[in-house]
């Protein structure tokens, strides 16, 4: 027997592509769903039974029956955001204490992470990242300098006096840049109350319940966050998150290996968004780039920030398939296009005189070239069979799969869970 391996789904492009939509899909099959990196910078949109809810921290699985969800140890967590989550989710009637399990080993965003991130932003000025000022990188940077508080340090008899010491190393560095007007008091109240909710919890080393699950032949699941051109070492620095958000990264951030990693879902966009800085080679700056706005509701599912938009990146989408071994694609928002007569894609840069194929670290900031495809004028919506599907969009299809060569298994045509077309 084939032995049991862990299916992966991420984002290639720069986040929002629908993961969180996406794992809803497919949870039925699995029976864990676990969040491999990112934090509360990730804002996972999911629609059902015409609502639709965003999850930051925990997995897209918890609201399907009988699934175990699991924060692991590569996550980056705010209690207070963490809790306000589980209050959003239990009018549903869902009991999230017994279907959720985070990892000892994951690090805790201090209300003294979201200040430096946010000194560290404005002091930057017009070079700023752009982040969601969750406190996301310095959180990151305490975890690789090795002074981070994690899960397993709210069980400490001193975790209070833990907690104090890395506030004042915090304080100290803040000291060092404009002050800012942030109610310490007041958030460090709110956190002290989250982190001892969150100890109801089941908090685990959570790699062996993880491992044991694969052993035992239990489907799992990873699902990434943020997306692979904001990795912290492939996207285009400095304008990155601060985690390996490539399929890579769920090796880590699980305590999975290497050989177990079996299907990956690498879901795009039919077309790009970016929110915040950094180099973006096919952003529009017209008449079509506010209509993929309006038409794709582009606004941050985390800040309510407008998403800045851009028609699909092929040479960057190539280079995502194959850092992250995608296996299968699946192809979001195609309904946005419906209405457009054209539709242009990138298939190269022009770069010194000369087009290059590659999406390397000297094309970030280049000039696409683009092929332009007829526009299907055909409302995708309603579709759920790929016969029915006009040629112009399957031509479209047809071509993303040649260049990538990888196959599309899933054509998204709206926010509901059920607005898919399978292959
Ligand atoms: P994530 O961060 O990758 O989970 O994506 P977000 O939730 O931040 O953003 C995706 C947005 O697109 C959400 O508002 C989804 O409800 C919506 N969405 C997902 N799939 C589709 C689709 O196929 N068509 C349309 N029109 N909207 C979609
Ligand atoms: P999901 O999981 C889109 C972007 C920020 C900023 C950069 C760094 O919903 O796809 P950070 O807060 O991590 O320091 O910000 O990364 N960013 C995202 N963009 N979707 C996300 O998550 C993102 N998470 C971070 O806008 O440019
Ligand atoms: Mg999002």
């Amino acid at each position: 027997m084939e032995p049991n391996k862990l299916d992966v789904v991420l984002g290639l492009q720069w986040g929002d592509e629908g993961k969180g939509k996406v794992v809803d899909v497919l949870t039925p099959a699995y029976r864990i769903v676990a969040r491999f990196q990112g934090g509360p910078n990730a804002g996972h949109s999911l629609v059902f039974g015409g609502k639709t809810f965003v999850l930051h921290t925990i997995p897209s699985g918890i609201f399907r029956d009988g699934t175990l969800n699991v924060i692991g140890n590569g996550v980056v967590i705010d209690p207070v955001i963490l809790m306000e989550e589980v209050r959003q989710i239990r009018p549903m009637g869902i009991d999230v204490a017994s279907k959720l399990v985070i990892s000892k080993r994951a690090h805790l965003i201090l209300p003294t992470h979201r200040m430096l991130d946010a000194a560290s932003e404005s002091a930057m000025g017009k070079a700023k990242i752009g982040s969601t000022l969750k406190g996301i990188g310095p959180t990151y940077a305490d975890k690789t300098g090795r002074n981070g508080l994690r899960v397993s340090d709210l069980l400490a008899p001193d975790f209070t006096a833990r907690y104090a010491a890395l506030k004042q190393r915090h304080l100290a560095l803040l000291a060092g840049y404009a002050p800012l007007s942030f109610d310490l008091e007041q958030a460090e109240r709110e956190w002290l109350h989250a982190v001892d909710e969150v100890k109801q919890f089941r908090l685990e080393d959570t790699e062996f319940l993880l491992n044991q699950a694969l052993d035992e032949g239990i489907p799992v699941l990873a699902e990434g966050a943020q997306g692979s051109l904001l990795d912290i070492d492939f996207g285009a620095y400095p304008y990155v998150t601060s985690s390996n958000t490539l399929a890579a990264g769920a090796c880590t951030g699980l305590g999975i290996a290497p050989g177990r990693i079996g299907s990956v879902y690498g879901i795009f966009k039919a077309y790009c968004t970016r929110v915040g800085s950094g180099p973006f080679p096919t952003e529009l700056f017209d008449a079509d780039g506010e209509r993929l706005r309006a038409v794709g509701h582009e606004f941050g599912a985390t800040t309510g920030r407008p998403r800045r938009t851009g028609w699909l990146d092929l040479p960057a989408l190539k280079y995502s398939v194959m850092m992250n071994g995608v296996t299968d694609l699946i192809l979001m928002k195609s309904d946005v296009l419906d209405g457009f007569d054209a539709i242009k894609v990138a298939v190269g840069y022009r770069k010194d005189g000369q087009i290059r194929e590659r999406f390397s670290s000297d094309c970030e900031d280049a000039e696409p070239v683009f092929k332009t495809f007829p526009g299907w004028k055909t409302a995708l919506g309603g579709i759920r069979s790929y016969e029915d599907l006009p040629q112009a969009f399957k031509d479209f299809l047809a071509f993303i799969e040649q260049q990538t060569g990888c196959p599309v298994r899933i054509v998204s045509v709206g926010p509901d869970r059920d607005a898919v077309i399978r292959r």
